[in-house]
């Protein structure tokens, strides 16, 4: 088979700073080993995150001269208003400045004390602003979602009777909202069938409860959908797409992944009822509707964007090169998420450190053991991000201890990523020398961001 090659050639570019081993152990002494704590420019390759770390279009960077910065009714809105609507089918659509906004919006509308919110995985974000409002978060992952090493087309599936039975004991009318994350991001990128996104929306309408989506990443997950599911090889992304959105009542979305944009994010539904309480709360919390956090030319580049990402010929290489990551890790017997995410490889840091229980943060030691080893910027999603205590203090641990790999879109080019290969494997080989970590500090909420950790020495 011959090479995938980037489809984009490089017009700008941004240097990159070296350092050397030693430089980088004084680095995270000081960032009490904690990567969210360290300069970007101390970070030889950053795949901290997919997140607004997009290397925009020369179209997209044309939009943003014409971006109409008026106050009100900017035409910038209605171009981005009429993307949305065409992709999603959704009429009502209000921009914010990024997806957490969108999810504080609607769940401080719809959230609350005795409610449930369900989902195959929720974001971290989604489920703060979920329990900042007093609500509960469930997920419901399938059985092979929970299993690093099964190989499945569709690992972010919603459970179907697991959903079904929670439904019938807790009431319908204690579960204002049901949200399907795709890809599923904490999941390992996983992607989420057409058809059970349609055995969702069933239920649900029978339940009269909501669906919505948490689209970031939808395009990834359409191009899953064309690739693996049958019946839907020879149609358009953007018909998957839309298909997708018809079985739920409305999404939201942070622009910053799928979109290619650096900031940016909206709010979309049917329900006029449910739109004008969310608009009332934008208003005061981001701004007038047709601009809603964002300037004119956000508007213009998340437009163009979520025109491009639809693009077939960037949608193969994308889902390939992370699998060219994946598969050059698995062929060094590194264990890792399977199969390849859309935006990401997750390495399993449960079996990749066995030596390290789970009270010692394995994810985090091979995240900061990285970061030494080759200037590789990853994020824990394991017990660091997800871990809670019991009445006795003790840790009750996340379900699954990876560690993120997320590729910014159009970024790096292979040889970064052949680079980030050898660390890994380096690492793996010699594994056996990284040490467990405990925490010394941290916040009650989203503690992975500003927590600080040392070394665990016997
Ligand atoms: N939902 C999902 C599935 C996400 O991955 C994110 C962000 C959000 C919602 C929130 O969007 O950052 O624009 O407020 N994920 C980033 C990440 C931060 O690194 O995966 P936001």
């Amino acid at each position: 088979m011959k090479n995938i090659i980037e489809p984009f050639k490089i017009k700008s570019v941004e240097p990159i700073y070296f350092n050397t081993l030693e430089q980088r152990k004084e680095i995270l002494n000081t960032a009490h080993y904690n990567l969210f704590l360290i300069k970007a420019k101390d970070v030889l390759i950053d795949l901290l995150t997919d997140s607004g770390t997009s290397a925009m279009s020369s179209h997209q960077w044309a939009g943003i001269m014409q971006g109409d910065e008026s106050y009100a009714g900017s035409s910038s809105f209605f171009r981005f208003e009429k993307t949305i609507q065409q992709i999603t089918g959704f009429p009502i659509v209000m921009p914010t400045h990024q997806g957490r906004a969108s999810e504080k919006i609607l769940f401080s509308i719809i959230g609350g004390k005795g409610k449930y919110i369900l989902s195959n995985t929720l974001f971290d974000t989604t489920r703060a602003n979920i329990e900042f409002t007093g609500a509960e978060g469930v997920d419901f992952i399938c059985e092979e979602g929970k299993n690093p090493s099964i190989i499945a087309p569709f690992k972010g599936n919603i459970h179907i009777e697991n959903l079904k039975d929670f439904i019938h004991e807790k009431g319908a009318e204690n579960i204002p909202l049901c949200i399907i994350t795709v890809t599923n991001n904490s999941g390992g990128g996983q992607p989420v069938s057409m058809k059970n996104i349609q055995d969702t929306s069933v239920i649900c309408k029978k339940h009269q409860i909501p669906l919505f989506i948490d689209a970031c990443r939808f395009a990834e997950n359409a191009y899953f959908i064309k690739t693996r599911e049958p019946g839907y090889e020879t149609k358009s992304i953007n018909d998957i797409a839309q298909e997708m959105f018809s079985y739920a009542d409305g999404c939201t979305m942070s622009a910053k992944k799928d979109a290619f944009a650096n900031i940016g994010g909206f709010l979309a539904m049917k329900d006029p009822v449910l739109a004008l309480s969310c608009r009332n709360l934008l208003v005061i919390t981001e701004g007038f509707p047709t601009y809603g956090g964002l300037a004119g030319r956000d508007l213009e580049a998340i437009a163009i964007g979520l025109n491009e990402v639809m693009d077939e010929n960037y949608l193969h290489y994308r889902i390939k090169s992370i699998e060219y990551l994946a598969n050059k890790l698995i062929a060094a017997g590194v264990p890792i998420m399977q199969p390849a995410g859309g935006h990401a490889v997750y390495l399993n840091a449960k079996e990749f450190l066995s030596h390290i229980p789970i009270t010692e943060y394995p994810g985090q030691a091979l995240a900061t053991a990285l970061y030494i080893e080759g200037g590789i910027r990853s994020v824990e999603i394991g017990s660091l991000m997800f871990g809670k205590y019991n009445k006795a203090n003790e840790l009750i641990p996340a379900q699954m201890e990876l560690v993120r790999l997320a590729i910014p879109r159009r970024v790096y080019t292979q040889s970064h990523i052949d680079y980030v290969a050898e660390i890994i494997i380096e690492l793996y080989q010699k594994r056996h020398l990284v040490i467990g970590l405990e925490i010394t500090e941290e916040a009650s909420m989203l503690r992975h961001f500003t927590a600080k950790l040392k070394p665990i020495k016997n």
